[in-house]
């Protein structure tokens, strides 16, 4: 192959070199005014009074009597309201918003909000009300049990993660054509639209999405764009003028989504040989105000919770949870850290229990080819979780390290998990996403609603895409995501641009190059015209999934990985330092190298940061460090030395044997760091590992001594 698996040079590398690339802020259009939003300062009441503080003339003020449509913002339930009614159900709940020319006016103007406050409820565990409930049963349990010759049990608890994608969320709004179009940093352009033609009551034909250049999404573009260009086309459509709304980082922190917080009971019966016979895993997620993506975060987390073993009898409960919180929503990985997290760490201790190694107990319970997951899916050759296990083991050292490191304040510990690539079982069909591509006066041209969001889509589709031409590179380009132009191949997210939608687009490719009878694309559109391909989902033979018992196979694949940390206890201030990562991930092949290799240390970085660094403090049911100064991510300081080895096992489904790789990541760091922190000796079992926290397992451990 001379494209694939080749590290090419990014589509989008030159422009964001040169500072060409346009970002959403970058961008003006003549007579455009600038959004705010007035958003609640309580977490539960209702509004008794709005007085407008300031001289009004030359502002646009929109308010719930404005939507033309349905008050709702589009998602698995319409519960959310774009602009509060009556009813505050979280801090940071947008209520009013104002348009001006000037800046400075508009941030001057004052706007008094009187409330009745109610009693808001903020501990998921005291909630009454479910988002959603899902049960994964699997055997026996009570004989599972009965036969068992030792139980386990413990509690894991995760926290908030806030996505600080570099560019926070913006979007600008344009009257058109007796419509709207919205230019904004987003994941999913046909979310979007479709949230805007329930918002403002138009057509299809009447609403326009176009992706801007956007600084990142990590899920955090996922749903809440949905959101702010519903505020943007509200107003703008009231002044009949270009709106643009940019959040600063506060009002991003404070008002967009996070990381569900999540609390995972584990109650697991093992026999004296460390053969799992029986587990029972209950998870907790705190949903938030609204539904928003917290049945399907819920889902991925659950159908992950038993992690990568076999087991006969499992019982899986998950709950998500309404509280008085900003909802919570699509954060790469998508539940599976939260609950991964859990049966890592939990793994770890059965290990101390059965006085067994870590490595050998995994051994004996990973999923092998043949063995049946939690939900009944029988494994297939695609299946590595004991070829990553083993790699990582040897590279990084572990077994000797566990032995010299003992009694020190150096600790090394391990995590074996997997992800799921794309949509949950049915999902993709459903879904029935399509691509296109086209001949052009330069070559290819490949249509796809699939964003760039940092992780490489333009270049990866146009590797595959050139690659089965067997044209140049150069010679493939890429449609910007617009509504008007692409046709819906689903939203950017779940793992599923490359296996998914480049699967599509290799099958376009194939057949245009049957269809070119040998010339050049470009000499075909000069000879014959245009040529549109267009090709919709069909699933890899043999999935069955039922949605409503979560029986059969949950995912068409997984990819697997093994992480080893290495960590060091300051005994002063109780950081846990991450020092080195062996990170060995199998997802297929790699398309691009250098990007996948990026997508595993960019993930690992945000994985090391959830379980260390990353402590969302909320205070009255809203984020109270909501800035960068005391929510801090990994620098480079922080961020570990990493040894990254991709091992390939080829996806006979995936585009020349790809899977996916983009949250797959995440799911490790936390419980191999956490892991290598109990080596030390401290019994934790919560992230994020804060001195704090370290510092009270280290007393706990000092008055058990
Ligand atoms: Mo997502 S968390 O963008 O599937």
């Amino acid at each position: 192959m001379s494209v694939v698996g080749q590290s090419v040079p990014r589509k989008d590398g030159p422009a964001k070199v040169a500072g060409a690339a346009k970002y959403v802020d970058d961008i003006t259009f003549p007579g455009m005014l600038h959004g705010r939003t007035i958003r609640a300062t309580i977490p539960c009441g209702r509004i008794s009074g709005i007085r407008l503080d300031f001289d009004t003339t030359g502002f646009t003020i929109v308010d719930h009597r404005d939507i033309p449509g349905h008050n709702s913002v589009v998602s698995v339930r319409d519960d959310q309201p774009c602009l509060v009614e009556r009813e505050v159900r979280h801090s940071g709940e947008a209520i009013l918003l104002l348009a001006h020319p000037d800046r400075e006016k508009l941030l001057g103007a004052k706007v008094q909000i009187d409330y009745e406050p109610a009693t808001p409820l903020f501990d998921p565990q005291l909630s009454t009300t479910d988002h959603k409930r899902i049960l994964i049963e699997k055997g026996d349990l009570t004989k599972g049990f009965a036969k068992a010759d030792l139980v386990v049990e413990g509690e894991y608890r995760t926290g908030h993660q806030e996505h600080v994608y570099i560019e926070t969320n913006g979007f600008i709004a344009v009257p058109e054509g007796g419509g709207v179009t919205v230019h904004g940093s987003l994941q999913c352009p046909y979310y979007v639209h479709e949230a805007l033609t329930r918002l403002l009551g138009m057509p299809n034909d009447k609403v326009r999405v176009v992706q801007t250049e956007p600084g990142g999404g990590f899920g955090g573009k996922e749903e809440y764009p949905s959101m702010i260009a519903g505020h943007a086309a509200l107003l703008a459509l009231k002044a009949g003028r270009p709106v643009k709304i940019v959040y600063d980082r506060a009002e991003d922190m404070w008002a967009t989504t996070k990381r569900h917080p999540s609390i995972v009971r584990h109650r697991t019966g093992v026999m004296k040989d460390g053969r799992i016979v029986a587990m029972e895993v209950d998870v907790l997620l705190d949903g938030g105000a609204y539904v928003t993506l917290s049945p399907v975060v819920l889902s991925r987390g659950c159908i992950h919770a038993a992690g990568p073993y076999r087991c006969p009898n499992v019982r899986i409960e998950g709950r998500a949870v309404f509280t008085n919180t900003n909802p919570n929503g699509a954060f790469r990985g998508f539940g599976a850290p939260q609950t991964q997290f859990a049966v890592e760490v939990h793994m770890d201790r059965i290990a101390e229990r059965l006085g067994m190694d870590a490595v050998r107990l995994r051994e004996i319970n990973a999923l092998r080819p043949g063995d049946t997951s939690a939900t009944g899916q029988t494994m297939r050759n695609d299946c590595s979780a004991l070829m990553v296990l083993k790699e990582a083991v040897k590279r990084s050292g572990y077994r000797r390290k566990r032995r010299a490191w003992q009694g020190t304040n150096r600790g090394i510990g391990l995590a074996l998990f997997y992800h799921g690539c794309g949509f949950t079982g049915s999902g993709e069909t459903r879904l029935a996403s399509k691509c296109s591509l086209a001949t052009t006066e330069h070559g290819g041209l490949i249509l796809v609603a699939s964003t760039e969001i940092g992780q490489g889509t333009r270049t990866m589709h146009a590797q595959i895409v050139a690659e089965t031409l067997g044209i140049a590179y150069e010679l493939v380009d890429v449609a910007v995501p617009d509504t008007a132009i692409v046709p819906d191949s689903g939203p950017t997210v779940a793992s599923r641009t490359c296996m998914v939608v480049g699967r599509r687009l290799e099958r376009c490719a194939k057949e245009m190059r049957e269809q070119l009878g040998g010339l050049q694309p470009a000499e075909h559109f000069r000879k014959h015209g245009p040529m549109l391909i267009t090709k919709q989902y069909e699933p890899p033979p043999g999935i069955v999934w039922d949605d409503t018992t979560c029986r059969g196979d949950a995912y068409a694949t997984y990819s697997w990985a093994c992480d080893v940390a290495e960590v060091e206890l300051d005994p002063v201030t109780y950081e846990v330092k991450t020092k080195r990562m062996t990170v060995v991930h199998e997802f297929g092949r790699p398309i691009h190298p250098v990007m996948a290799r990026g997508q595993i240390e960019g993930g690992t970085a945000q994985g090391v940061g959830f379980a260390v660094l990353e402590h969302v403090v909320m205070k009255d049911g809203a984020m109270a460090n909501a800035q960068l100064t005391n929510y801090t991510i990994p620098t480079t300081l922080a961020t570990p030395r990493m040894d990254v080895v991709m091992l390939e096992n080829p996806y006979p489904h995936g585009p020349f044997g790809a899977k996916g790789v983009g949250e797959l990541p995440m799911d490790g760091p936390a419980p191999a760091i956490v892991n290598a922190v109990r080596h030390i000796g401290l019994d934790l079992r919560e992230v994020p590992a804060i001195p704090e926290k370290v510092m009270e397992a280290a007393a706990a451990r000092g008055s058990a001594a």
